[in-house]
């Protein structure tokens, strides 16, 4: 059987598309059953759509901060797809120890940054300000610590003289959409084992 992956998103989902695409190559141990997203205009909705899977949108805005509120709307996407395996994909809200509680041990996140180096936001310029050599992305499961969990794996850059924070995202994202992919194919088939590229 197949493991059934729904995939959170907050945006343009270039991450997201990475997985649909390596799940559409045939021989994958798992299938796409719904991309959910907390912005009702995430452009990777769209494209989620065109591919041909199921898509849902709950804009946590109305929920002003309520975030027990908001996940239990979430919730009912989700579980009616009935998922093995949760992807967070460019997923930008903090998610409560209860609602991961309920996916403990079958949700994944991508953060780019080498963790345990740089959870949180703006990695790429604090890892240029920090003068660090190479950058990188991390897929790991998600846990209640934010940017915390056992890794996964992970893909590095180097970083290049002049390099902004711009260029070196540039950079990451294409090692994510190698990363996550490759990543979700071996935990699907369920192995745990961290992957470096
Ligand atoms: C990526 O850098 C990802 O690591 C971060 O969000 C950014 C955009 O992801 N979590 P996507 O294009 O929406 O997949």
């Amino acid at each position: 059987m197949t493991k059934r992956v729904a995939i959170l998103i907050s945006g343009g989902g270039s991450n997201m598309l990475a997985l649909l695409r390596d799940m559409a190559a045939g021989g994958h141990p798992a299938q796409p059953v719904l991309v959910a997203s907390n912005d009702p205009a995430a452009a990777g909705l769209v494209k989620a759509a065109a591919a041909g899977v199921t898509v849902a949108a709950v804009d946590h805005r109305p929920f002003k901060g309520d975030r027990a509120a908001f996940e239990a709307a979430l919730l009912e996407p989700i579980l009616a797809a009935e998922p093995d395996i949760l992807c967070l994909a460019g997923f930008m809200r903090v998610l409560t120890p209860a609602f991961v509680g309920r996916f403990a041990g079958r949700m994944l996140n991508i953060h780019p940054s080498l963790l345990p180096l740089y959870p949180g936001l703006h990695t790429h310029q604090r890892a240029l300000d920090a003068g660090d050599a190479e950058a990188g992305c991390t897929v790991h499961e998600v846990t209640p610590v934010l940017d915390d969990g056992p890794i996964l794996g992970q893909a590095r850059v180097p970083i290049l003289p002049g390099d902004t924070a711009e260029t070196l995202a540039a950079r990451v994202l294409v090692q994510e959409h190698r990363l996550y992919p490759a990543v979700l194919r071996r935990f699907a088939g369920g192995d745990r084992s961290p992957l470096y590229l």
